[in-house]
């Protein structure tokens, strides 16, 4: 039995994309349905383009206590991945499935983590910094903002001349390089 991927996403989808069609080369899992707090983002027009199902909800819906809960448990996941979810993710979501919730982010936390702290507003805020490195965390979700234990991370070095658009192509390079190989590694061994 294939094992069972749902993915949130609020933008543009390209991790979404890659996860998809990297388990489309494999038997081992598939990504089942992609929902969106965005009912134009570019990530369900991409999951459709791949024949995977894709849903908009509202945040009335999201925050139901049964709404998009009951969505979920009807698609059966073994894994959820955030992949670009703007939203704080619900509680109820994360209490049912416990260790089941992951989120890329486009940093090395604990740094530049938090509210706000998300796209572009990273990038521009590690440049600021004049950071000699960044890189990707990918970590499991609690209640709190960026802060459930992390998976794994890896580094990109920045050159004094980068701007935050150059750090975003490196950081989405590792990103698509890395993020469905640790998937996969995280539902068949639980870690990296
Ligand atoms: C990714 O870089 C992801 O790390 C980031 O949003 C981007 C989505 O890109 N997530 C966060 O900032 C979460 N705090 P995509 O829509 O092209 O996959």
């Amino acid at each position: 039995m294939k094992k069972r991927i749902v993915i949130f996403a609020s933008g543009n989808g390209t991790n979404t994309q890659n996860v998809i069609k990297y388990f489309q080369n494999t038997n081992v899992a598939e990504v089942v349905c992609v929902f969106s707090n965005k009912k134009d983002a570019k990530a369900l027009n991409r999951s459709k383009a791949l024949k995977v199902e894709a849903l908009s909800f509202s945040k009335a819906e999201m925050l139901a206590p049964k709404g998009l809960l009951s969505l979920l448990k009807e698609r059966k996941p073994d894994l959820i991945v955030l992949a670009g979810f703007l939203l704080k993710f619900p509680e109820n979501i994360i209490k049912t499935f416990q260790n089941k919730v992951i989120n890329i982010h486009p940093a090395l936390l604990p740094k530049y983590g938090g509210k706000g702290m998300y796209g572009h507003y990273v990038h521009q805020a590690v440049v600021k910094n004049k950071e000699t490195e960044t890189g990707i965390t990918i970590h499991y979700v609690n209640q709190q903002y960026d802060e459930g234990a992390i998976i794994f991370q890896k580094k990109i070095n920045i050159a004094p001349t980068d701007t935050p658009e150059d750090v975003a192509i490196k950081v989405q390079g590792l990103e698509h390089q890395w993020f469905s190989k640790v998937i996969e590694e995280v539902l068949f061994n639980g870690k990296m």
